[in-house]
């Protein structure tokens, strides 16, 4: 990390507001899933606290795979092109595909993840994310699933990221730094 930066990072959710949180969702979803052959999708690598935290409060038994797309590449702002770095192994034809994310910006790493996925004929993609913020949107989706609404800001911890950095913290901050 570029040790000439100030970075200072202000707590907007605490481990035990996430935790809270995942409760409700992973109630919804074993209502809505239960009985159905479920494929839960990780994508990686942002999601991975989320997604773990998820699993284990779930009532059923999905299969599980991971998937790796990139968007940001070291900065704050989408590039706006989305790249597969690591695609699903486990086939999801006829099954229904929840995909988990950590947060929705633009909107457009879902679009094409979802897509992406769509031509092996699933019976149904959704998605979960921890956070949402709308306010960045490019391109009309439906978060199904969501914990938090957060404005323009951007947020590291819990799996996610700025520059690689901050992924092990359990909670959210919002990160400032000179120049963002
Ligand atoms: P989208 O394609 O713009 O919706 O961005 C989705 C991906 O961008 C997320 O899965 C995150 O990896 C990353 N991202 C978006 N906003 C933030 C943020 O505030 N902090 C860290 N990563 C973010």
């Amino acid at each position: 990390m570029d040790k000439e930066k100030s970075q200072t990072l202000s707590l907007l959710y605490s481990e035990r507001d996430i935790q809270i949180v995942i409760e409700v969702l992973a109630k919804q979803i074993s209502l809505d899933y239960e009985g159905k052959e479920v494929v839960l999708v990780c994508n990686l690598k942002g999601a991975f606290m989320f997604f773990s935290d998820l699993c284990k409060r779930l009532s059923f038994n999905p299969e599980i795979d991971f998937m790796i797309t990139s968007s940001y590449q070291g900065t704050t702002e989408s590039s706006g092109e989305v790249e597969i770095i690591k695609d699903l192994h486990t086939p999801i034809k006829g099954k229904h595909v929840l995909i988990v994310e950590d947060i929705v910006d633009t909107g457009l790493t879902y679009a094409f993840v979802k897509k992406h996925l769509g031509l092996h004929d699933p019976a149904s993609i959704k998605i979960a994310s921890l956070l949402d913020k709308p306010s960045q949107r490019l391109v009309d989706i439906t978060v199904d699933y969501k914990g938090f609404f957060i404005n323009n800001q951007f947020v590291v911890g819990y799996g996610m990221d700025y520059e690689g950095y901050y992924r092990n913290l359990p909670y959210v901050a919002i990160l400032s730094e000179k120049g963002i």
